[in-house]
C-alpha cells in the first residue's frame, strides 16, 4: 500500500530532494523505487511509484505535494469558473513518465505491477480544501450548498481517473486500485447521493477491459456494501472491520483486500506476527482474501518487521477454503 518504500533506508539513498511529483518524472527513478519494498519484502504484488493527485497536477491545475504535509493547492477550487482548470487528460502528452514507468515496471517484474487513481471524491477533496484536512469541512459544504457544481467537479475528476487508469492498463498493469481514503467523512447517505455514482463510472469505465479492480477507503465500515456496489472485484477494508464481519456486509461475490492495522508493526515482532494472525483467523481460509496493511505503512515502521510479516502470510495463508 501507500508508502510500502518509505521505510527504507535504500529509499531514503535514491529519493533525492525535491517533491514526488518530481521524483515520479524520472521513469528510471520511479522504476526503482516501485520495485525497492518487492526486492526487500518479497511481497506478491508491486505498486506503481506515483500519487492520486498527478492527472490534477498534469492538466495544470496548480498544486504540488509538500512532503510531510501532503497535496496543497495554491488556489483552491471554490466556484463554476474553476471547473476549466479541470481540462481532459491526454495520457500520452501529459503524463508520459506514469506510462513509461509502467511499460519499464511490467518488464521488470516478476510479479504482478498494480496501477491506481484517486477516487473523485478523496482527490475533490484536496482541491477543495487545498491542503490535508481531518473533517473535509469546505468540501463537504460545497457538496452540501452547491450540489450542481459538485456533481460537475466529481464528473471531472472521474474522467481523469478513468483516462489514468486506461493509460496504465495499457501499458500493462495487471490490476487497478481506486483509492477513496476519505470517503469515511461522510455519511452513508451522503455517499450514495454525492460520490456512489461517480466511483461507479470510474469502475464501470474500466470493467470491459477485464482487470480486476480493487476499491478502498478508510473508516467506511458503515457503508462497505455500498464501496462494494460501486463496482470493485475488491473491496478494502481497514482494521475497524474484522474480515469476518466485512464479508457479511460486502456480500458475495466480491474479494477482500485487508486488514492488518498498521500501528501493529510499531508494537515490536511478536505482537506484529500475532496480529497478523488474527488477520489470517478472520479470513478462515477465504480464497477471496487479499492481505494488507489495512492503511499505508507507517514511515517509522522496522523493515525487518514487514519482512518477517510477509513471511508468516506466506507461511500460514490459507487458500484451501472456508473453515467457517
Ligand atoms: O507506496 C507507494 O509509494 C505507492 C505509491 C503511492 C503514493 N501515494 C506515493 C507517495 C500511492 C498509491 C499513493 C496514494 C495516495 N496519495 C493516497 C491514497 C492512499 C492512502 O494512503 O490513503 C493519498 C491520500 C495520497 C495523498 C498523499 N500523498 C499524502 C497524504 C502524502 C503524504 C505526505 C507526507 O510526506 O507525509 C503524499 C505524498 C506521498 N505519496 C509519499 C509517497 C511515497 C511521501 C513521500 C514522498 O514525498 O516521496
Amino acid at each position: 500500500m501507500r508508502q510500502a518504500g518509505r521505510s527504507l533506508p535504500e529509499y531514503r539513498a535514491i529519493r533525492g530532494g525535491g517533491t514526488i511529483l518530481d521524483a515520479i518524472q524520472d521513469p528510471d527513478l520511479s522504476t526503482e523505487l516501485s520495485l525497492q519494498p518487492v526486492r526487500r519484502y518479497g511481497v506478491d504484488a508491486a505498486i506503481l511509484y506515483s500519487d492520486i493527485v498527478v492527472p490534477a497536477f498534469a492538466v495544470g491545475f496548480g498544486l504540488t505535494v509538500t512532503p510531510g504535509i501532503g497535496p496543497e493547492v495554491e488556489h483552491p477550487f471554490r466556484r463554476r469558473d474553476d471547473l476549466g482548470r479541470l481540462r481532459p487528460l491526454d495520457p500520452e502528452a501529459d503524463t508520459p513518465y506514469v506510462v513509461q514507468t509502467v511499460r519499464q515496471l511490467v518488464a521488470d517484474l516478476e510479479v504482478p505491477l498494480i496501477g491506481f487513481a484517486g477516487a473523485p471524491f478523496t482527490v475533490a477533496s484536496y482541491l477543495v480544501e487545498g491542503r490535508p484536512s481531518k473533517d473535509h469541512a469546505v468540501a463537504k459544504a460545497l457538496m452540501l450548498s452547491d450540489e450542481m457544481l459538485w456533481h460537475d467537479l466529481l464528473d471531472r475528476l472521474a474522467d481523469l481517473a478513468v483516462a489514468s487508469l486506461m493509460s496504465q492498463i495499457d501499458a500493462g498493469v495487471s490490476a487497478v486500485q481506486l483509492f477513496d481514503s476519505w470517503a469515511g467523512s461522510l455519511s452513508p447517505a451522503q455517499y450514495r447521493r454525492y460520490v456512489l455514482p461517480h466511483s461507479q463510472k470510474v469502475l464501470s469505465a474500466i470493467g470491459s477491459t477485464g482487470v480486476p479492480r480493487i476499491h478502498f477507503g478508510v473508516t467506511t465500515g458503515e457503508f462497505l456494501g455500498q464501496i462494494g456496489e460501486a463496482g470493485a472485484d475488491v473491496v478494502g477494508v481497514d482494521w475497524r472491520v474484522p474480515l469476518r464481519e466485512a464479508r457479511r456486509r460486502v456480500g458475495q461475490g466480491r474479494a477482500l483486500q485487508g486488514n492488518l492495522d498498521p500501528t501493529a508493526v510499531l508494537a515490536g515482532l511478536p505482537a506484529a506476527l500475532a496480529a497478523t494472525r488474527d488477520v489470517l483467523a478472520e479470513n478462515a481460509g477465504h480464497p477471496g482474501h487479499v492481505f494488507n496493511l489495512g492503511h499505508g505503512v507507517i514511515p517509522t515502521s522496522d523493515p525487518d518487521i514487514l519482512t518477517e510479516i510477509t513471511r508468516c502470510v506466506h507461511a500460514e495463508g490459507r487458500t484451501d477454503g472456508p473453515t467457517a
